[in-house]
């Protein structure tokens, strides 16, 4: 990110800030000293293969999962030790990966359990009416059972479920996968038409093509290190993208000039470690 684009992002207010994270499943580190950070209103899309720790990220965020060291703060606030249902009361919402709405539910139940308990839940009729503009599919399925739905349909229902709660910030994991193209797309454009209404949105992809067309920044995670963080245009440029798909970690660290990714970090955070984007690659 250049320095014009942090001041911008700083400007606009940090919602999230995550520093130096690490999580562990017993003694497999999954996460080492991760730092990310999104503004308001920004969508940042978190990239990388499988295993390399984004939903793990995701889900450290959300409180589902303890970090073993670092912070997380969320509109100024650290949320770090907090319980899942704190964390979604604060107003952050995950739409998990799998979507895992409740198949035994109705459409209808399952929207309410997204509003229940949020921080801000607003009037449950005018959501839903909101929820049927973006989604008309789930009006004409409001009765039936989440699990009668199809994938993509319960792909709209999860996402559905995550707004009801009005949230601050919107965590979506892999919200394409194993979905045709047709609804690749309308997930796109749905995920597009968020970003326009104004909603922070964390955005966690294996379609890294698509996910970088709607970023405004981008951070490429590999065996659970930040590789590269900044503008998506930069990322073709600092980063062999093939290269990190492909698991050849080394080429990362190559083309990552020294630095470039950290003074992007260090700007916007002062005093955090360069060593925390692009020198640990
Ligand atoms: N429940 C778990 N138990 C043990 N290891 C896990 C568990 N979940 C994920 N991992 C490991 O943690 C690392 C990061 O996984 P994950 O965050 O799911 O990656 P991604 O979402 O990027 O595919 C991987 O090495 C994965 O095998
Ligand atoms: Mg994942």
């Amino acid at each position: 990110m250049t320095p014009q684009a942090s001041q911008a992002s700083a400007a606009a207010g940090l919602v999230l800030s995550v520093k130096d994270l690490s999580v562990s499943y017993g003694a497999v580190a999954a996460l080492q000293d991760l730092s990310l950070e999104v503004a308001q209103g920004e969508l940042v899309s978190l990239l990388g293969v499988n295993g390399a720790g984004k939903s793990t990220t995701l889900k450290a965020i959300a409180g589902v999962l303890k970090p073993t060291h670092g912070a997380i703060t969320f509109q100024g606030q650290p949320i770090g030790g907090k319980t899942a249902e704190a964390v979604h009361k604060l107003g952050i919402s995950l739409v998990p990966e799998g979507r895992q709405i409740f198949p035994m539910l109705t459409v209808a139940e399952n929207l309410r359990i997204g509003a229940f308990g949020s921080y801000k839940a607003g009037s449950f009729a005018e959501d839903l009416e909101d929820m049927f503009q973006l989604f008309p599919i789930l009006k004409q399925r409001y009765r039936q059972a989440g699990g009668l739905l199809s994938g993509g349909e319960q792909q709209m229902l999860a996402i559905a479920r995550g707004l009801m709660a009005r949230p601050k910030l919107l965590m979506l994991d892999e919200p394409s996968l194993g979905l045709s193209p047709t609804l690749v797309d309308q997930i796109f454009d749905l995920i597009l038409s968020l970003k326009q209404r104004g909603i922070t949105i964390l955005l966690v992809e294996q379609n890294a093509e698509r996910a970088l067309q709607l970023a405004d920044r981008a951070y490429l995670l590999s065996t659970g290190r930040v590789r590269f963080a900044g503008r998506p245009a930069e990322m073709s440029t600092q980063v062999d993208i093939a290269a990190v798909y492909l698991g050849e970690h080394g080429a990362v660290g190559a083309a990552v000039p020294d630095g470039a990714p950290a003074a992007s970090a260090s700007s916007a955070t002062p005093g955090n470690p360069a060593a925390s984007a692009g020198g640990a690659a």
